[in-house]
């Protein structure tokens, strides 16, 4: 599965720096093309001699040759990528992947980067704990890194708990797994919409959900990595799609979001209603900010959005295939096949604010897929890559 693959080796400085020159020789010896770059402290632990040896290439970390005065260019090297690997990551490199300290070859590049990257971290436990290493890491999660967590063991301090980095063998599993999907879309055309939609009361108001986009720009990448074209219609969210094969399309209401989707929908192969999108808006929409009243209380009148994944439902033709989602709290499996059957869907995912761990602004889902011919599958808590993996194989 690694057989030519361009790999990133990226190295900090951290005791388990050592592990890495394993990882290099079980990578290279998978076939794959690795590139390391290792940070100045990384240096301190392993020498670039021993890597570049191992991996046929010379090690970056400069910005610029010392010897030639060449400049490595980070953003070459980001595009060169099939994928990423940090490991070790230490809590400083972490933190500056998380919040863009780019100071040095390897955060530059990791932000230049396209292809998926894979975090391996390394620490002491205290420094694992610590809530601003863990929110650090909730952050890269966030923006659809992989981590790769540690194991529990002794550590260098000779302190025993969680932050040992994992075994190089473990990690080449997770990169063989990730590469072991073929591209099975590979041609198809898909339109997903994702988050939540804003129904506008005046200019500093809104109706909106707690729908973070998490899924449904899983599911984009997911298919694109799997070869498909995607467009993604998208609310409000805070995260953003890194496959280049995702076309993302902003918008905040449902009508526009309605707008949107009828139009592209006819050109594409599949199409997953993954938005929470917002059944009622404002009739009327203020232009300027409403006052505070001194008696009265405003009433708003809403009425009623359109529904998207009706109206596609209705505009399918054959071949095309159309799957919803259903978020419930209660009669789960009756709402749920209800909405397919009332939405002509082909599939539709169910997950249950009654499960903890699944549903808004999680990182984790646990759905149940209803199938128009009356099968059903169930699936365990997963992470939402996990669970969009997962969606996909069911479509197709
Ligand atoms: N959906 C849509 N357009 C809407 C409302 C929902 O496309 N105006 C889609 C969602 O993206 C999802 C499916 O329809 O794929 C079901 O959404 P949900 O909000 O659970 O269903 P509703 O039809 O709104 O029913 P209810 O709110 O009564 O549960």
């Amino acid at each position: 599965m690694l057989k030519g693959k361009h790999i990133i080796l990226g190295i900090t400085g951290g005791i388990a720096a050592y592990k890495s020159v394993y990882l290099l020789r079980l990578l290279i010896k998978a076939g794959a093309e690795v590139q390391v770059i290792i940070t100045p402290s990384g240096k301190e632990f392993i020498t670039p001699v021993t890597l570049s040896a191992l991996s046929g290439k010379p090690v970056v970390s400069e910005f610029f040759s010392a010897n030639t005065g060449e400049w490595h260019s980070h953003v070459d090297l980001g595009l060169w990528a099939d994928a990423m690997v940090i490991a070790p990551a230490t809590a400083s490199s972490i933190a500056k992947m998380a919040h863009g300290v780019a100071d040095n070859m390897l955060i530059t590049t990791y932000l230049s980067a396209k292809a998926p990257v894979f975090i391996a971290p390394a620490m002491d436990l205290d420094m694992f704990a610590h809530p601003t290493t863990q929110n650090n890491i909730e952050l890269l999660k966030s923006y659809g890194n992989h981590i790769i967590e540690p194991t529990s063991g002794e550590l260098a301090s000779h302190l025993v708990g969680k932050g040992r980095m994992a075994e190089p063998e473990s990690i080449v599993e997770k990169l063989t797994a990730f590469f072991a999907t073929g591209k099975d879309l590979q041609g198809k055309k898909m339109l997903i919409t994702a988050g939540p939609t804003y129904e506008k009361i005046d200019p500093v108001r809104f109706i909106g959900n707690y729908s973070s986009g998490k899924m449904g720009y899983a599911l984009a990448e997911e298919a694109a990595r799997r070869g498909a074209q995607v467009t993604l219609v998208s609310g409000p969210v805070a995260i953003k799609a890194k496959h280049p094969a995702i076309k993302v399309i902003d918008v905040e209401s449902a009508k526009q979001m309605y707008d949107k989707c009828v139009n592209i929908f006819p050109d594409v192969d599949i199409a997953i209603m993954c938005a929470a999108v917002a059944d009622y808006a404002p009739e009327k929409q203020s232009d300027v900010k409403i006052k505070r009243e001194k008696d009265d209380i405003p009433v708003i009148k809403l009425v009623k959005n359109p529904d998207i994944a009706a109206s596609l439902g209705k505009m399918k033709t054959e071949g095309q295939i159309l799957v919803g989602f259903a978020l419930e709290t209660n009669n789960e499996e009756t709402n749920a096949q209800d909405k397919m059957q009332r939405k002509n869907l082909d599939a539709i995912v169910l997950n249950s604010l009654n499960d903890s761990g699944a549903g808004f602004g999680t990182d984790t889902n646990k759905v149940t897929i209803f199938f128009a011919d009356g099968n059903k599958k169930m699936y365990d808590m997963k992470s939402k890559a996990e669970v969009a993996k997962d969606i996909i194989d069911a479509i197709i």
